[in-house]
């Protein structure tokens, strides 16, 4: 979906940055940017800045940058569109319809083909599991005790054990070869010239997106075999980082909490039982994505996972994530090294509530964790316990949770609370002094580029060079017409860049001012806009010209000769090899001159 530059043009010019972020983070002037405590993250200092000329923010903490439409993607858990609605709204503007560009509209054709074909697919192996193929799964299925009614609610199905048999019944469906592979099902074979079944003699698990349309597929072997599950690969539908198994189901709970595992059948069987605001993560670690979408539909988690040294690992790394992403975690450990699935079987659903209820606040969990490493009737030992719960207390924001946690440490060491939370307030006045140099070491490297990019440019890798290639084309138009000529944005292997750099061209063309905001609007991903936001936070004053042209000379070189390099890994037979030994030459002997 798109709106056309002029109308974002005019919500951007009808919401000043400093005005709408200013009504949820307080903001002060200092010199010609705002601060105020960065929203994004954690911090008692502030280092988040906002800067009226530009219309940019920039967090010199985390990193966080991005123009107003992106403030707002980001602060309130929108996409793009809705974030633009949001603001127009907010200024009283009436927004045309959005449309697809035509480049969008391609794409959106083939999701919705996509969407088409793994229905056919789903469909195709739902029935031939209940054919005569299917009967050893079947089985297998209802010996894992999974009701007749779930079977259908997931679209439990099989894959037949041949080569090509999804493949002819796609085509005879009208699908084409291209949307076939496209959608990961079907594989080319190794010869070129035929194609094959990814999923063949499985048990498939429908993944379906928080719409509720069926996405990919997960599958599980019968018999033993490796691997155990197989999964569709990352397709323009299915990224796995930003779905959770089951989420279309939990989301229609409305339930304020959402149950966290790790497999399809635990996900099932706690549905089974009753549970049903409950979603698996899909074979990956988990993301900062997954926290977000979480977010969306339930303030709070409910980590589970098995009791053994894995599953505690587990859910040690998955925890930051999740409390980052602000929402409340509680962890469930399942006893007796049994996963949820099999715990269920054996004990019943009851007893599994139980546990449910009995979950643990993560600090508990964390500070469990700890304790279980050091031997509290050592005196040294419990001194560093001690320390390092300090240190987990710390993360804490609310007083009254540290004090809490604080008592419960007190508790189990015999140490006092009160020197327990001394410990935690001299961590926070250690932390606030390495935070004011490093937030300081940061602002001298962005802000004081002044005399040494020579220097810098000599020794900054390619994705440095880029940036402030870009940045200064959009500062200078003299330079940019020059660069224009010998520079094409292809150049660039960063997609970002590539773009912005076109626009900046595309500006000086029409001679016109590249606006940072605008070039940031290029992009409606928030990955995308960081990046492109960071191009312009850079604050690079330059004495002279000459400088400049320096730095732009050696900056060409650096990207010209990236590219050669790529070009070099990618060649394939001797003669282009020469070629781009010939080319690398040229550019050494190349410099740039107005
Ligand atoms: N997984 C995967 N690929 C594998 C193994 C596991 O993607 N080769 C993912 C699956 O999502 C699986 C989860 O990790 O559901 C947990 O794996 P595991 O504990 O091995 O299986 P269970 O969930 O216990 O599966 P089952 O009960 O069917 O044996
Ligand atoms: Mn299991």
């Amino acid at each position: 979906m798109y709106y056309s530059p002029e109308v974002l043009e005019e919500v951007m010019l009808r919401n000043d940055i400093i005005g709408v972020i200013g009504e949820y983070v307080p903001l002060k002037k200092k010199g010609s940017s705002y601060f105020g405590l960065c929203p994004f993250h954690n911090e008692n200092t502030p280092s988040f800045s906002v800067n009226a000329d530009k219309q940019l923010y920039y967090c010199f903490g985390c990193g966080a940058a991005g123009n107003v439409i992106s403030f707002i993607m980001q602060i309130e858990n929108y996409n793009f569109v809705e974030a633009v609605e949001k603001l127009a709204d907010r200024a009283g503007i009436q927004l045309p319809k959005a449309e697809f560009s035509p480049e969008d509209a391609k794409k959106e054709k083939l999701k919705e083909r996509l969407f088409e074909l793994h229905n056919a697919a789903g469909r195709f192996f739902y029935k031939t599991l209940h054919s005569l193929q299917g009967r050893e799964a079947l089985e297998y299925i209802n010996k894992r005790m999974i009701s007749q009614s779930i079977q259908t609610k997931f679209g439990i199905g099989f894959s037949p054990n041949s080569r090509d048999e999804l493949f002819k019944h796609l085509s005879q469906k009208g699908f084409s070869v291209d949307e076939m592979l496209k959608s990961g099902l079907i594989i080319e074979n190794k010869y070129k010239n035929g194609y094959h079944d990814r999923f063949y003699n499985r048990i498939m698990f429908p993944i379906f997106d928080v719409r509720g349309r069926c996405i990919a597929f997960g599958g599980r072997i019968i018999q033993k075999g490796e691997p155990k599950y197989l999964n569709s690969p990352e397709t323009i539908i299915f990224n796995k980082k930003r779905n959770l198994y089951g989420i279309n189901f939990a989301k229609a709970e409305r339930k304020k909490e959402i149950i966290i595992v790790e497999g399809y059948m635990d996900m099932i069987t706690i549905y089974q039982a009753g549970f049903k605001n409950v979603v698996a993560s899909l074979g990956t670690a988990f993301s900062k994505e997954h926290a977000m979408l979480l977010k969306k539909y339930a303030s709070d988690v409910i980590l589970v996972f098995d009791s053994d040294e894995a599953g505690e690992k587990a859910a040690l790394r998955a925890i930051p994530i999740l409390v980052d992403g602000g929402l409340k975690v509680k962890v469930l450990q399942v006893p007796n090294g049994k996963d949820p699935d099999e715990y269920i079987k054996q004990n019943g659903s009851k007893e599994f509530g139980k546990l449910v209820l009995n979950a643990v606040g993560y600090m508990d969990f964390k500070i469990n964790c700890a304790k279980k490493l050091y031997n509290l009737n050592d005196m040294e030992r419990k001194m560093d316990f001690t320390k390092e719960a300090a240190n987990m207390i710390s993360e804490l924001s609310s007083p009254v949770e540290r004090e809490l946690y604080a008592q419960k440490v007190s508790e189990q060491t015999g140490v006092s609370q009160k020197a327990v939370e001394e410990e935690v307030l001299n961590i926070y006045k250690k932390q606030n002094m390495d935070f004011k140099k490093e937030s300081e070491k940061k602002r001298i490297r962005n802000y004081s580029q002044v005399n040494n990019i020579e220097k810098l440019s000599n020794t900054k890798g390619a994705f440095e060079a880029q940036k402030e290639l870009i940045y200064l084309c959009a500062s200078k138009s003299e330079i940019c017409t020059r660069v224009m000529e010998i520079l094409k944005p292809e150049e660039l292997r960063n997609d970002v860049f590539s773009q912005i750099l076109s626009y900046v061209y595309n500006c000086v063309i029409e001679g016109k001012r590249p606006e940072p905001s605008e070039a940031v609007n290029i992009f409606t991903e928030p990955d995308k806009q960081k990046i492109a936001a960071n191009i312009f936070v850079l604050n690079t004053k330059f004495e002279d010209m000459g400088s400049i042209v320096k730095a732009v000379n050696e900056e060409i070189k650096i990207i010209k000769k990236a590219n050669i390099d790529y070009i070099t890994s990618n060649a394939s037979t001797i003669e282009e090899v020469q070629e781009a030994l010939n080319l690398k030459k040229q550019i050494e002997n190349f410099e740039f001159k107005l």
